[in-house]
């Protein structure tokens, strides 16, 4: 069950929008800037309605486009589903292509549009298709889990798929005693020590092939991708910050490692980091995730201090700008396709996480 809740912005004037961005951001956003940003996302909102379409917004939106654009904004699974339960024409992705591929293997009569085609991911990059097979090959009958950070394609060659929000509840679920877990080494680890398992992680050596130590027991096989973002936060970050304020409340995505991790008061998906500040009343917080986050929390939290650690945003997330979203709706670009071979093998690893929960 999905606790999104639409947010229909399609009735109000520049003047409205305006007001509600200088509300949220006006503390740190120049004037001028307010004003184009709402005009922009009038004009955004007015092409929706005439194209019948929705936006989903990751929580990795710019704060202007995240306050004052989108119809549902969350984590990556909450937007798949919000992606399978459309009845809409269109649906564009303010987010990264493999979000927006997704999209497009659950609802594949839908047109979905990426507002830039320079959101990729580090993760997504990270493997193929060609390194899964080998990967099944070196371990048969092993089933694979697959981060949904990846591309159709590699989705293609797994059993089932999973979120930073679900991962460990996903690993449980198949009730396997080892399983191959792909591709973000870090959630991997995070996982492995949440679920009492050994993990290893194979190297792929220049010539394509897998060099990988098994001499060891292990349960679970992961691989060696990383986020870019989150393999930057250190547990040197965290010491300094508690030296300074004692009473901060750190909270950090499972992309990091698990000794930073370990030493966060608390590890979740993106929503789950921005449900925990909002149930919780310390007096500050510290999310060790993408920028932006930070910024869209603490304007939706006025009451609550965010600490800022602060220089990384993911160069994909980046790509979408309110500027790129009109024209996606303008000019209907850019449209996402997965080739219907590739689609229906995606589909059942992605429809077997939703069906998880
Ligand atoms: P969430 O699924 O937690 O939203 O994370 C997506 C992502 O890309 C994190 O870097
Ligand atoms: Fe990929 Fe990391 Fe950017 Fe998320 S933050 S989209 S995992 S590179």
């Amino acid at each position: 069950m999905t606790t999104l809740q639409s947010i229909d912005r399609t009735w109000m004037s520049v003047d409205d929008i305006y007001d509600e961005l200088k509300a949220r951001l006006g503390e740190y956003t120049p004037e001028f800037e307010l004003h184009i940003k709402a005009e922009l996302a009038y004009e955004i909102n007015q092409l929706k309605l005439e194209r019948n379409a929705v936006i989903l917004g990751h929580n990795y939106m710019e704060p202007a486009l995240f306050h004052s654009v989108p119809d549902f904004v969350g984590d990556s699974l909450d937007l798949s589903r919000k992606a399978a339960e459309t009845d809409k024409d269109v649906i564009v992705f303010c987010g990264v292509r493999f979000m927006a591929e997704t999209a497009k293997i659950l609802n594949p009569t839908k047109t979905v549009l990426i507002p830039s085609l320079e959101a990729g991911c580090s993760l997504a990059a990270s493997i193929t298709a060609d390194d899964v097979r080998s990967l099944k090959a070196r371990f048969p009958g092993i089933p694979v889990v697959t981060y949904v950070n990846t591309y159709a394609d590699v989705k293609a060659e797994s059993d089932v798929c999973c979120t930073s929000g679900n991962a460990v509840a996903v690993a449980k679920a198949l009730g396997a005693d080892s399983f191959i877990f792909l591709p973000d080494e870090y959630l991997a680890r995070n996982v492995a020590r949440e679920s009492g398992k050994r993990i290893i992680i194979p190297r792929k050596l220049p010539d394509g092939s897998l060099e990988v130590d098994t001499t060891e027991p292990y349960d679970m096989v992961g691989w060696g991708g990383r986020c870019e973002v989150h393999e930057q936060f250190s547990v040197r970050d965290i010491d300094a910050v508690r030296a300074q304020f004692p009473d901060v409340v750190i909270l950090s995505h499972p992309e990091c490692s698990p000794e930073v991790v370990a030493a966060s008061d608390f590890s979740g998906s993106t929503n789950a980091m921005i449900r925990y500040v909002e149930k919780t009343t310390a007096p500050r917080y510290l999310l060790l995730t993408e920028c932006s986050m930070g910024e869209n929390v603490a304007a939706a939290n006025p009451d609550k201090e965010m600490l800022r650690l602060c220089s990384i945003r993911c160069p994909h997330m980046n790509q979408i700008t309110l500027e790129m979203t009109r024209d996606a709706l303008k000019y209907m670009q850019y449209v996402t396709e997965v080739p219907e071979e590739i689609r229906v093998r995606a589909y059942r690893a992605v429809r077997r996480m939703l069906d998880i929960g």
